[in-house]
């Protein structure tokens, strides 16, 4: 914190580059962002991307760290004279800061320059292959990273190989639809676009394009709560008849969580998504190799950036004391379907029901972003429907995690869900090429399930049930 008795600067004032250079320590920390400078001290502690980033770029210029992920009016959450200043170009160091290119943005005008268009794209790994290519390297490690050994990552996109078909054929297919109800509301297909933060950090119009995309398409959208585009720029963009889901972590300081839900409605969501999964965050390796610097010694440099380890990061908003009664709260302050995102067996998929009367839960592990060694959703998805297939009759259960098929969706419907969700292929989709990737990714997916349908000899998607997929045991590779 700066020293009480320091004298308040007055706002707006000019500041040289070299006192913005001197406020660079945790207790006493500005940043400069688009040309003004920023006293963060007092949100340091509070900081929702944790206390590493904050400190690595203290007294220095953050703008191109901070505006890719940061919705418009973040600024605004600071304290009433946290705004120093301007700074003072003339002291800027010549050569610093430059607007010049750097060797990474000349490498991705070169990508982007031969990126192919969307159509040329005939399925969500070649989408992937080219979000690699285009995509700065914070993009693609924060995208792609998962926990640990990346076991459930992997697992997650494996365990689909398991499970066979039993199709039957000659049943008149050619009038087959893909309509459906998710979540309760009309869907034109099975699947959702899951809850994905930072989706700016791959297209500067983020989580507009996705909304756009699904309101297009006719498909459910999850907004996260830590979204990169505010809800007044979602909503600016949602179509009439379009549903959003917003996806919540309760905040430590719980009276926000409370003032928040009730206006959720009114802000024109659909339901509500609770992310169970996420308590405290996975340890995403390629995510801190990037973005940490470990290149210095024990105890020297790296003590103050956020490759001083995770600790110096964890200390977000997130309340890691959630719990089952929490749920009666959740209803108590908004009368929106309540959906818990992120159970991972089959306990708690009873329990979540049966004792506490939610309206549709998620299988998930985060796509291997939380707990390595989580199974993958499809795999509680056929746990549930061995031990307990009345839920899957009853309840409404959807998987997310690993869907890069057509096909991956229709055995997840077999096995009793009623939709999935998809994280990584539409930020993916926006990464390259913003609201038509999302599209291409959702017209991609349309084919193959339609397709897949008709050769399984099912019209409707009622029709798709567990007599018609095999468990294999053996995960076989992909022909
Ligand atoms: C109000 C003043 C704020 C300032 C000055 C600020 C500044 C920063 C800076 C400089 C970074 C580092 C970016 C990078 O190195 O790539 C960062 C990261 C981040 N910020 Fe903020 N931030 C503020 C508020 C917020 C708010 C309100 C949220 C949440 C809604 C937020 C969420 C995040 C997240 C999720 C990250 C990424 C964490 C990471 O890189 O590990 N920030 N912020
Ligand atoms: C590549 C740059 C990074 C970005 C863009 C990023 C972004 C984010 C975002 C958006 C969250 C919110 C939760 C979620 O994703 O579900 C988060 C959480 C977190 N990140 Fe990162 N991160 C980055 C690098 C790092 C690094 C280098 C570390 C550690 C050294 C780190 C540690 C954490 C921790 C501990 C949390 C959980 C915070 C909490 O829940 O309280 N991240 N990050
Ligand atoms: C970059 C990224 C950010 C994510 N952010 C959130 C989030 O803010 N809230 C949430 O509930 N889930 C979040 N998830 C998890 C997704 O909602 C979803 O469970 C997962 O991506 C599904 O796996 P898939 O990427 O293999 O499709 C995130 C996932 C990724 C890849």
């Amino acid at each position: 914190m700066s020293k009480p008795d320091a004298p308040q600067p007055q706002p707006r004032r000019l500041v040289s580059y070299a006192e913005l250079q001197q406020h660079n320590t945790r207790a006493d920390l500005w940043v400069l962002i688009a040309g003004e400078v920023y006293d963060a001290t007092g949100i340091v502690d509070a900081h929702p991307g944790g206390v590493g980033p904050l400190v690595k770029h203290a007294g220095k210029d953050a703008t191109k760290a901070f505006t890719p992920i940061h919705p418009p009016g973040t600024l605004d959450a600071l304290p009433p004279g946290a705004h120093i200043g301007t700074i003072d170009p003339a002291t800027v160091p010549h050569g610093r800061d430059a607007d010049a290119p750097s060797a990474e943005e000349r490498r991705i005008a070169s990508a982007r320059a031969a990126l192919p268009v969307p159509g040329a794209a005939l399925n969500l790994v070649e989408i992937e292959e080219l979000a690699k290519t285009v995509l700065s390297e914070t993009a693609w490690a924060y995208y792609r990273s998962a926990g640990d050994d990346c076991n459930s990552y992997d697992e997650n996109r494996a365990a689909f190989k398991r499970f066979w078909f039993r199709p039957r054929v000659m049943n008149k297919i050619w009038h087959a639809t893909t309509e459906c109800k998710q979540f309760g509301y009309p869907s034109t297909l099975p699947i959702w676009i899951c809850p994905a933060a930072l989706a700016r950090l791959g297209h500067p119009d983020g989580e507009m394009n996705l909304t756009r995309a699904a309101g297009k398409e006719g498909i459910l959208q999850g907004l996260s709560n830590n979204s990169s585009c505010s809800v007044d720029e979602i909503m600016s963009v949602k179509a009439p008849n379009q549903h959003i889901i917003f996806q919540l972590y309760v905040n430590k300081d719980r009276p926000k969580t409370a003032a928040l839900l009730p206006t959720l409605r009114a802000r024109g969501f659909s339901a509500l998504m609770v992310t169970v999964d996420a308590a405290v965050s996975g340890k995403r390796e390629l995510d801190m190799r990037t973005k940490g610097d470990f290149a210095g010694p024990a105890g020297g440099k790296s003590q103050q950036g956020s490759g001083a380890g995770v600790g110096l990061s964890i200390s977000g908003y997130q309340d890691p004391d959630v719990c089952w009664d929490d749920i009666q709260w959740f209803r108590s302050l908004t009368d929106l379907p309540l959906i818990l995102k992120g159970i991972q067996c089959v306990e708690d998929a009873v329990k979540a029901f049966e004792e506490y009367h939610v309206d549709a839960i998620v299988l998930s592990n985060h796509g291997g972003r939380e707990l390595d060694f989580s199974p993958a959703p499809i795999t509680v998805l056929y746990e549930l429907q061995q031990q307990r297939p009345d839920i899957l009759q009853k309840y409404e259960v959807h998987i997310d995690g690993g869907i890069t098929r057509g096909t991956d969706v229709l055995k997840a419907l077999c096995l009793g869900a009623r939709g999935v969700g998809l994280g990584r292929a539409f930020l993916y989709g926006n990464g390259c090429w913003g609201e038509e990737g999302a599209q291409r990714v959702i017209e991609i997916m349309r084919e193959e399930i339609k397709t897949g349908m008709q050769l399984m000899g099912v019209t409707r998607l009622e029709r798709l049930g567990p007599q018609l997929v095999r468990y294999e045991g053996v995960a076989r590779s992909r022909l």
